[in-house]
């Protein structure tokens, strides 16, 4: 959900060569970059859907949802509404790995912080995104049943991994 310009999909593509995949963007931009990077032979195991997630309805429920760099363009209360349909798309004992910048307000005197702030600006301006800090996902999925099962952390506690499981 939320790929940009793909690198993620085509590392997954490469990486696991019987995965099917359903690509969830609301970029007409991004999906047109996405198709460009994969190769021919792996096209037909990709599904693009130009859509918003929250206007996504399929008869479908999935293994394992990915989130990167995604909830940061959205305010809380988006979030909320956002986050029981997604749940409705996974399965029950589905994973879901999601990463994104570590936000927090008991780091305001760590650099990242600033950095986060500059970003915020930025992309507030240029997106004109609702959102002015990175949400604990984490707070919001325990109400939606998610377990989490496991946390890394890289560039000094700059970005974070989740891997979570739906509890049924
Ligand atoms: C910050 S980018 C992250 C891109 C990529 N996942 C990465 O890690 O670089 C957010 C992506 O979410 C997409 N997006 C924004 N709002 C969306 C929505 N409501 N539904 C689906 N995709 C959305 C944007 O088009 C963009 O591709």
């Amino acid at each position: 959900v939320g790929e940009g310009c793909g690198k993620f999909l085509n590392d997954l593509l490469r990486r696991n060569e019987f995965c099917e995949v359903t690509i969830i963007d609301s970029s007409s931009e991004m999906i047109r970059i996405q198709k460009q990077l994969i190769l021919p032979k792996d096209i037909h195991r990709v599904s693009f859907y130009c859509i918003s997630i929250n206007e996504f309805i399929v008869d479908r429920s999935f293994d394992l949802i990915c989130t990167h760099f995604f909830w940061d363009c959205f305010s809380y209360k988006e979030i909320f509404t956002f986050l029981p349909h997604c749940m409705n798309l996974l399965k029950n004992d589905g994973f879901w790995i999601n990463s994104d910048f570590i936000d927090s307000e008991d780091r305001v005197l760590c650099p990242n912080y600033l950095k986060i702030r500059v970003m915020y600006w930025f992309f507030r301006i240029s997106t004109r995104i609702s959102a002015r800090k990175v949400e604990s996902f984490y707070h919001l999925t325990i109400k939606n049943s998610l377990q989490l099962i496991d946390y890394d952390e890289i560039r000094t506690g700059f970005i974070k991994s989740e891997v979570f499981k739906k509890i049924a």
